[in-house]
């Protein structure tokens, strides 16, 4: 067998829709877990590419895990591992903002570097570095935008505002309102703590009477979008939707965004779960394809 796919028991949905999208085998990962917390993992089969997919939301363990499964892979006679991260962890530590701090991004980027030979991701946190490959370094590293998908989940009836959170949502919202010619606005951002930020949206009186779309790359703790919608519905918006690439938002969080002013949230299947609209899995199948890593 030339090339076989693993998910793990978190993925499993989503490898088996891009296995069928590549036309290869998707198998899953056995994962055992020790009394003690340890983990013993297994691959039930090899071939001489081997892709991993997995997101890496909730990360410490999940990482741990995929070294294992990478290593038992070469063990197998594995020629290439590859590792598709829709959700790729650690990017939003990418500088040290107190002395003393590690950099995260940093030291992600290079243990994949080392145990992988190629990583797909998408929409990865990208701030202070340019791309993707000065973060993993000296493997085939492909950033895949997943733009064109949340295009597909826009309800552009009555031509509503596409507003990004921050200056780095400008990219996401810029690629999706021209074609679709709408109008769009961009806060400015500070972060005040894990569960508390600042939010300016200059010119938000253009929502008044409007339908206000937020497009970001992640939800989180959804404190971003709680805040946008509050300034935006203060501006006179008739709701406020969002549409992003990652929720990583657990049910909690969720009812609280949903009692909090926002109407309705549609994400990519980067990470499972109930605001999965669009399945990442043609633009992953493409990106691996172009790139020659299955
Ligand atoms: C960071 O700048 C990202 O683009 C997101 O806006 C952010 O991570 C969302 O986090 P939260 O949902 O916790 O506000």
């Amino acid at each position: 067998m030339s090339t076989i796919l693993f998910g793990f028991g978190d993925s499993v949905a989503a490898t088996r829709r891009l296995g069928r999208a590549l036309n290869v085998p998707a198998l899953e990962v056995e994962v055992h877990r020790f009394p003690d917390g340890e983990c013993l993992v297994r691959i039930p089969s090899t071939a001489r590419t081997v892709l991993f997919y997995r997101s890496l939301n909730d990360p410490d363990h999940k990482i741990i895990e995929l070294l294992f499964a990478a290593s038992a892979a070469r063990d197998g006679g594995a020629e290439r591992v590859i590792l598709i991260a829709p959700y790729f962890c650690y990017m939003r530590q990418d500088m040290a903002f107190r002395s003393g701090e590690a950099v995260s991004q940093k030291v992600i980027g290079s243990l994949v570097a080392s145990h992988f030979d190629g990583l797909i991701t998408v929409d990865p946190h990208l701030h202070r570095v340019a791309s993707l490959n000065e973060v993993v370094r000296g493997i085939t590293a492909i950033s895949v935008s997943a733009a064109p998908l949340l295009a597909t989940l826009i309800d552009d009836r009555d031509a509503p505002v596409i507003v990004g959170p921050d200056g780095e949502s400008r990219q996401w919202i810029e690629a999706i309102a021209a074609p679709l010619a709408l109008e769009t606005l961009v806060a400015s951002k500070r972060r005040l703590g894990d569960r508390h930020v600042g939010l300016a949206i200059a010119g938000a009186d253009r929502v008044k009477g409007r339908r206000a779309i937020v497009v970001d790359d992640m939800i989180s703790s959804g404190r971003t979008l709680v805040e946008a919608a509050r300034l935006l519905h203060d501006a006179g918006c008739l709701s406020v939707e969002a549409v992003v690439t990652h929720c990583l938002a657990g049910p909690h969080d969720l009812a609280w965004m949903a009692a909090s002013g926002i109407a309705s949230i549609a994400s990519s299947d980067s990470v499972d779960g109930s605001t999965n609209r669009a399945e990442l899995a043609p633009l992953i199948c493409r990106a691996l394809r172009e790139n020659e890593l299955a």
